[in-house]
């Protein structure tokens, strides 16, 4: 009785503070206290910082935290998707080893701009932690963390919320320097940054027990829940901290940390969803030693893979791609380890994905694709990791020390591509120690060879200061031509003051019409003029919020602060517009034709052509994609008119509107572009005014390009008009020269080739008889002198490989021979000849090449039996022919 009340009572702890309710209290306290709620930015980080993945919920805002852009709302809170597998913060190595870190977690998160600061921030905190209509937390539970200079956060907690100050740890340096302190967040090496001041809950049997030494709290007794940043510094790239002007509050705490707190359990893996995910790896692989370490290890890395690939990332060797591969196999390691020896992971996502939805998360990708990626990767994998682990069990069975030498690691590494932490993971269960040194030496070799073999690429490199100071506005949608001033001109990457004709250079303005690389598409080209020069624009980047304009001067000078007119090359951007707008047709075509699971993986738009990748397993037939181009053209044909309209996300999540996820969606309102009833979707983008504008449009190819990804290839408009003609030319000079008619040109075509086919082989066996009866006729031309086979003749107009086909046949089938035979080839005589082995007792052959070589004037090819050469016609006489018979039969 007691224990089915317990269990009703753990039951409504958890259904009341699960991940969907802990994720909602959360967000509605702080809107409740004048946030604006802010969609969760992609997981995928922008091009403008230096991380992968977002590491944090203040990722999205770094330019409002950096001052480059202005934030319309100066309190806003999030629940945002992290991932820490590199960089600064990586806790990739501690999964399966800590009891509350994961890779992918979400982190909920209240930011403001020029608002409250420290003061308010601790207050909400405390609020929301122990308010009885909140999280209700036990107050003597809660620990806090100050930075050692920050004493105006030691005075809040201390005075205003009034905890004990054994309960206030002040957290000193690490390197005697501030920075370095636990209590200093970085998000990166370079960027926002300042002191924090963290809160912690005890998890000890006796809270009331005294801290004495203040490293107890990075013990597991605490779990760090809520880190409270005051962002005060921006870190520039020589390491300089740079004040900031305007009060920031940066904060995060651990949704999945939080829960398993709330829900009373002393592990991240022990809160709901991942209690039911690691059950379902149990049951799946048999095994059910559950509190074995790799369960957390599969669990956490599978959840990461499956929010990684469906941001369209696929296992690669480098960068996103890499992650994805180290968690996938990782994950596969784990299994094996557990005793598992087929793929398995693969199997697991179904049930992950529905678990997720369970508790609110957004999965759109489709989970057969993310389950054959993982497969895939998993079955290619385990034939490395068998390899691997063979050569690895050998070594550690011979080891004569409980040392493993470092060659073997790097040889591991870099041979079977056996991870580096696999080797190092087994070594740790097995008490063995590794050799790093000597794995550094062969690691630093094998660098050194390979710097050898890299090019070293140019790459425009800018530094903060620039970034920080200057910024662009895009306003060519519709402007073609606008009045600009240079703000920044650089010349091998230095600021100069002038550029003079011939030079290469990249010019910054203040405004601009030409648009930047991005959305798939090419940037623009065009030039910057004014009364002095003009500089021709080749490409246009964006970084961060510059728009860099890199070309060369044409003609005259240019100066800084110039007054000069951007204009576009306008065809050019035309037929660029042409090609993506025709994505945006493809793509709802294909989804038309082929199902709602065809998903944009990339695009690639130029003047010339596109191409289009999307999910989708199969090649298409004919009639597919015979189809998709009718749909396309018709769409073109009905002449639809294009908008473009900006909306908030909410907005564009009700509307069904297409949006990549890895879409920088970091605004607050993003633009779309909408083809009538056809197509809506979020992008940044260059279109035409209506769909006629495009013409034409036509498939040219469709191809994989990785497991589950194809890639359609077409042509538009006056590209589309030309290839079409040259189609039609081709086919007009085939109808000429098979003396067809247009609508009979198939039937001819195909009796044509059937003739063909025949005339060749009666052409194969009539050069057969040729050949047979040659041979007939050279035989009965045999002389035979004292027991030697001696032939010398000449054939009338052979080709050299009939001559060779014919000494063949007459090689095999006669013994103690010497031939000579020869033919004319245009005005000469091309001669081969042969000498059986068995007769060098005769005369040595050398002497007989040099005969040779002294009678005729050319080079004489002889290895070992067989020899050609090809003289002029003005040395062949009958008479050389006599002598080289002559000078054999003395030899006989
Ligand atoms: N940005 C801070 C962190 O990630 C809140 O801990």
């Amino acid at each position: 009785m007691i224990l089915s009340f317990l269990l009703f009572i753990l039951i409504v702890i958890i259904m009341e503070f699960n991940i969907t309710n802990v994720r909602r209290i959360f967000l509605d306290f702080f809107k409740n206290n004048g946030h604006k709620i802010f969609s969760c930015g992609s997981l995928i980080s922008s091009e403008n910082t230096s991380l992968l993945f977002t590491n944090a919920g203040m990722n999205q805002f770094k330019d409002y935290y950096l001052g480059y852009k202005k934030s319309n709302f100066s309190r806003i809170v999030t629940s945002q998707h992290c991932l820490r597998v590199g960089g600064k913060h990586n806790d990739f190595e501690k999964i399966g080893y800590t009891n509350f870190h994961n890779t992918f977690f979400e982190m909920l998160g209240n930011f403001s701009f020029d608002d409250y600061f420290k003061k308010e921030a601790i207050f909400y905190a405390w609020e929301l932690l122990t308010g009885t209509n909140n999280f209700n937390l036990p107050k003597d539970r809660l620990l806090v963390t100050v930075h050692y200079q920050d004493y105006e956060s030691y005075k809040i907690w201390s005075e205003d919320i009034c905890i004990k100050s054994d309960r206030i740890i002040v957290i000193g340096n690490n390197e005697n320097n501030g920075c370095f302190s636990d209590n200093f967040w970085q998000m990166d090496n370079i960027g926002p940054c300042g002191p924090c001041t963290e809160i912690f809950y005890d998890n000890s049997t006796n809270p009331s027990d005294k801290i004495t030494d203040s490293n107890i709290i990075y013990s597991e007794r605490f779990i760090e829940i809520w880190n409270i940043v005051f962002i005060q510094f921006n870190r520039d790239i020589n390491g300089s901290l740079i004040p900031l002007k305007i009060p920031l509050v940066d904060t995060g705490m651990g949704l999945e940390r939080i829960v398993s707190v709330l829900q009373n359990v002393y592990s991240v893996y022990e809160i709901d969803l991942f209690n039911n995910m690691i059950v379902f790896i149990a049951d799946l692989i048999k095994c059910n030693d559950l509190i074995n370490t790799s369960f957390r290890v599969i669990s956490d890395h599978i959840r990461s893979c499956i929010f990684i690939i469906q941001d369209g990332i696929l296992p690669s060797n480098e960068k996103h791609g890499y992650i994805l591969r180290k968690l996938i196999r990782r994950s596969i390691i784990h299994g094996y380890m557990l005793g598992v020896r087929h793929s398995f992971l693969y199997k697991l996502v179904n049930y992950f994905v529905h678990c997720l939805k369970l508790n609110n998360y957004l999965i759109k990708l489709d989970v057969n694709s993310i389950s054959s990626i993982i497969k895939s990767e998993e079955d290619h994998f385990s034939r490395t990791l068998q390899k691997g682990f063979l050569l690895l069990n050998k070594k550690l069975i011979n080891l004569k020390t409980n040392v493993l030498d470092g060659k073997t690691l790097f040889e591991l590494y870099d041979t079977y591509g056996f991870p580096i932490y696999l080797t190092k993971e087994i070594c740790l269960k097995n008490n063995i120690l590794i050799n790093f040194v000597e794995y550094e030496d062969c690691m630093s070799k094998q660098r050194k060879r390979s710097r050898m073999h890299n090019d070293d690429t140019v790459k425009l490199k800018f530094s903060d200061l620039i970034l920080s100071n200057y910024s662009s506005v895009f306003n060519g949608y519709v402007n073609f031509e606008i009045t600009s001033k240079i703000l920044l001109i650089l010349k091998s990457n230095k600021m100069v003051k002038d550029i003079f004709i011939g030079q290469m250079s990249v010019i910054v303005l203040d405004e601009t019409s030409f648009f930047f690389e991005s959305s798939g598409q090419i940037s623009d080209i065009g030039i910057l003029k004014n009364d002095n020069g003009i500089f021709r624009v080749d490409k246009v980047k964006k970084y961060g919020n510059i728009i860099f304009h890199i070309g060369v001067l044409i003609s005259g000078h240019l100066s800084l602060f110039d007054v000069v007119c951007s204009s576009i090359d306008r065809i050019h951007r035309k037929c660029i517009e042409i090609n993506h707008s025709s994505t945006h047709l493809l793509h709802s075509a294909l989804r038309t034709v082929l199902g709602e699971h065809v998903v944009q993986k990339g695009s690639f738009i130029n003047h010339k052509y596109f191409r289009f990748d999307f999910f989708h397993k199969k090649s298409l037939t004919t009639d597919e994609l015979s189809l998709v181009e009718n749909i396309v053209n018709n769409y073109i044909r009905d002449n639809v008119s294009i908008s473009t309209t900006y909306m908030n996300l909410n907005d564009i999540k009700l509307n069904n509107i297409i949006f990549l996820f890895n879409e920088k969606y970091q605004q607050e309102f993003m633009r779309v572009v909408k083809i009538g009833d056809i197509s809506s979707e979020v992008c940044l983008g260059t279109h035409v005014k209506r769909t006629g504008d495009i013409g034409l449009l036509k498939l040219i190819s469709d191809k994989g390009v990785s497991l589950g990804v194809r890639r359609i290839e077409s042509i538009t408009g006056r590209y589309a008009i030309s290839y079409i003609q040259s189609l039609h030319s081709k086919i007009n000079l085939f109808s000429k020269l098979l003396n067809s008619s247009f609508d009979n040109l198939e039937n001819n075509l195909i009796s044509t080739i059937k003739n063909l086919n025949l005339l060749k082989k009666f052409s194969e066996k009539s050069k057969k008889d040729d050949l047979d009866k040659n041979v007939i006729f050279l035989k009965k031309n045999i002389e035979v002198f004292k027991g030697v086979n001696f032939l010398f003749n000449y054939l009338l107009n052979l080709d050299i490989n009939n001559l060779y086909k014919i000494m063949c046949v007459l090689i095999k089938t006669l013994n103690k021979i010497i031939i000579f035979l020869f033919t004319n080839i245009k005005d000469d005589y091309f001669f081969i000849f042969y000498i059986s082995e068995n007769l060098d007792y005769l005369f040595d052959k050398k002497d007989l090449i040099n005969f040779l070589s002294d009678k005729v004037n050319c080079k004489i090819y002889f290895n070992s039996n067989i020899g050609n050469f090809r003289i002029k016609n003005n040395y062949f006489t009958d008479e050389f022919v006599n002598e080289i018979k002559h000078w054999i039969f003395d030899k006989l």
